[in-house]
């Protein structure tokens, strides 16, 4: 596997390695489920073998024989502990609505319906299995098209402005080239390797939950919201994250559950949800339907974009993503429609997922702007140079900084693209078919307000201190860099708490908002600090002009705590982030302007002729994020961006029963990520860029620009192998023999 190593280039900071790296191979670093309490219970959930109906009854006697047992909580006892939760997407907390053990409907498979409390894992987990539930069982929609699933526009269901500019008719009618096609995308989950675990101890009123999450501030409002006491009784810790990809940034009902139960045994409750379990607790990315229709004049220049797509929620939360607000600003074109529908079925609530709207969304214009290439005899590079632009075409906003050809340059460079022969399954070597191909990544830079501490000492060292989450991203180690940069010390003197609700607060680590909008307030308040010690430009602080800077001043520390809002913020911002709701600013959302980060992805991948066999020796990407605060870590997200991005094209889906409206793969053994025989070479190429507005440090976010595109990319290089255009992923070998 050959890793072009990140090297620091204009308008980078240094590839500092991990400053958490030693603590987490060592075992040092402590998960939530790591941290000990004294005598915990043990709690293990029952729950729903059906998808839609009514709880009739529990059978608790083979339960009760259970060694260690300790009680089993149920609606019998249980209904109205939990108050009703505000939706995330609607400006709350929670991810789903549905309250558990608060009545005997069922919403859908695998919802919570009894909590078992034990002694011991064991005891917990033995007694469950012995748990008699008795239901009256409707049939469930499980998806499209299923009997029962009701569909609204998502205009009407959440508000959404569908995009649209000019008159689709007329740009369709004045197209040379059109391609009118229908695409799919799976159901898809995020299957982090840390499980979703609690724990929960009480100390008098005082609540402290050890649970993983990108939003500690939240987590801590939405479980005091779930049991109806003051926010300040409750703190959350959660110092590392072994992965979250957006199943950890909203509330489940599973908090409050064991909350609950460690109140009324009077112990300390661990909750360890199994793998499988978490398929149906947390969220997961709906599958998304498309139509797409596209057209271009002769010269290339489009004229026609229609983008209307179907997403699945559950019945009660109206989830959506609509990437559409993307796709119809990618690129310049006169006439665009869009539309989203939402379609309720019985099925437990989704939620954000790795680039939630543009992974689903490019798909389908990447691929069709392939398809439109060839109808043009155009390399599908030249296509997109030809429909570039600076400005979005729906209210003719301007990009603070736009750099996807650059990209596109970089990566075909590196790639070798001028050496592809254009025809379809034109490259052979021996029984592998060859294909290349390529498609366009962006995802929007947005930022929210955050606030932070920092520390300096006489002597040097520095505390930062924000509530800031660290997902295995390396926010700890770019963090710590700006500090020290800013305070002119070595990242080795600089200390950073992340992840407790007790520090001051920060925004969801979601929507790759993390470096740009945190790096900003502690530069802030570093700048701060070196105001208060007199020295006011940029210079970097002399440990001479240091200690003479508190010498003058008189004391041993300065401590500054900043707040940081990002242009078009409200003012209420700051109050929102200290009651746990991050205002996420930036992307298309602004009135004034738009910004993005780009890049550009190619993609081989080698047929076998006769087996079909795909295989994907190469994946090429080429990225352009405003500064790079650490092109080692940056460099992480992006290649790991590109794996995900493969799976989403080859790997990735949970596999449905459609009469029941249950996950069959929801294991490891069968839901498929890729694995190191199905990686090769990856290469990622950081292409320098200064956007001197996005905020004053000129970051924009990547941690999720790396897996949008690679899909469409993949399927591209399939379709030039093999002649076989696939537009419904995962793109599998019985595709290609069908
Ligand atoms: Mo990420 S899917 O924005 O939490």
């Amino acid at each position: 596997m050959a890793i072009i190593g990140p090297v620091q280039q204009k308008n980078m900071g240094p590839p500092h390695s991990r400053i958490d790296g030693r603590a987490k191979v060592t075992g040092a670093a402590p998960y939530a489920s790591d941290f000990a309490v004294g005598r915990p219970a043990y709690a293990y959930f029952v729950t729903s073998s059906i998808a839609r109906g009514r709880i009739t009854g529990f059978d608790m006697a083979a339960a009760g024989q259970v060694p260690g047992l300790l009680d089993i909580l149920t609606y019998e006892t249980m209904r109205g502990a939990v108050k009703k939760p505000t939706f995330f997407a609607g400006g709350g907390y929670a991810g789903t609505t549905i309250r558990p053990l608060d009545g005997p409907e069922i919403f859908h498979d695998g919802q919570i319906v009894a909590v078992v409390l034990a002694d011991s894992y064991e005891s917990a987990r033995e007694a469950a299995y012995k748990v008699k539930v008795t239901c009256q069982a409707e049939q469930p929609a499980a998806t499209f098209g299923s009997a029962g699933a009701t569909t609204e526009d998502a205009a009407d269901a959440k508000g959404h402005e569908d995009p649209a500019v000019g008159d689709i008719a007329a740009g369709l009618a004045a197209a040379s080239a059109t391609v009118d096609a229908d695409y799919a995308t799976p159901t898809q989950h995020h299957n982090p390797i840390e499980l979703f675990t609690t724990t929960c101890a009480w100390t008098g009123d005082k609540l402290t939950v050890y649970e993983p999450s990108q939003i500690v501030h939240g987590l801590k409002h939405g479980v005091a919201e779930q049991l109806g006491i003051p926010p300040d009784h409750v703190r959350i810790v959660s110092p590392f994250v072994g992965g979250a990809f957006g199943s950890k940034a909203s509330v489940t009902p599973r908090t409050a559950l064991a909350a609950i139960a460690a109140r009324c045994l009077g112990r300390p409750v661990k909750l360890v949800l199994t793998r499988e379990q978490g398929f149906s607790v947390a969220t997961y990315r709906a599958e998304t339907r498309h139509h797409l229709r596209l057209g271009a004049d002769a010269d290339g220049k489009f004229t026609a974009l229609s983008h209307e797509a179907w997403e699945v929620t559950s019945r009660p939360d109206s989830y959506l993503v609509a990437g559409t607000d993307t796709t119809a600003r990618l690129y310049a074109c006169p006439n665009v429609f869009t539309k989203v529908h939402l379609v309720h079925v019985d099925r437990n609530t989704p939620g954000f997922m790795r680039s939630p709207p543009e992974v689903p969304y490019l798909f389908p214009l990447e691929c069709a702007i392939d398809e439109v290439a060839e109808k043009l005899g155009l390399d599908p590079i030249e296509l997109r140079r030809r429909n570039d632009t600076m400005k979005e075409p729906i209210g003719g906003l301007p990009y603070t900084s736009r750099s996807l050809m650059e990209c596109f340059d970089q990566a075909a460079e590196s790639f070798g693209w001028a050496r592809r022969s254009a025809a379809p399954a034109s490259m052979r070597d021996g029984d592998w078919l060859i294909g290349w191909g390529c498609a366009s990544t962006c995802y929007p830079t947005a930022l929210a307000p955050a606030t932070a501490r920092v520390i300096l000492w006489k002597d040097g060292r520095v505390k930062v201190e924000t509530a800031a989450h660290d997902l295995g991203t390396g926010a700890y180690t770019a963090l710590a860099q700006v500090a020290a940069e800013r305070l002119g010390v070595p990242v080795g003197q600089v200390t950073i708490a992340l992840g407790d609700s007790d520090l001051p607060p920060s925004p969801v680590a979601g929507g790759s908002i993390t470096t740009a909008s945190v790096s900003s307030v502690i530069a802030k308040a570093c700048d701060a600090i070196r105001a208060k010690l007199g020295v006011n430009d940029s210079a970097l602080i002399d440990p001479g002009i240091r200690v003479a800077g508190f010498e003058r001043l008189g004391v041993a520390l300065v401590q500054e705590y900043a707040e940081f809002a990002p242009h078009g913020a409200k003012p209420e911002g700051i109050d929102k982030l200290y009651a746990g709701l991050s205002t996420l600013k930036g992307g298309a959302m602004l009135e004034d302007r738009i910004q993005y980060a780009f890049g550009a992805e190619f993609v081989e991948v080698r047929i076998h002729a006769r087996t079909r066999e795909i295989r994907v020796p190469r994946v090429h990407g080429a990225f352009a994020a405003g500064r790079i605060v650490n092109p080692k870590t940056a460099h992480s997200q992006l290649m790991g961006g590109l794996i995900w991005g493969v799976s989403s094209a080859l790997h990735e889906a949970t596999e449905m029963d459609l009469g029941t409206a249950r996950y069959i793969n929801d294991n490891f053994a069968d839901y498929l990520v890729p694995v190191n025989a199905d990686i090769e070479d990856v290469s990622v190429i950081l292409v320098p860029e200064r956007d001197t507005q996005v905020n004053p440090l000129g970051i924009k976010g990547l941690g999720e620009l790396g897996n949008v595109g690679t899909n469409a990319a993949v399927a591209n290089a399939v379709y030039h192998a093999t002649g076989r255009r696939i537009r419904e992923l995962p793109i599998r070998l019985e595709k290609l023999l069908a």
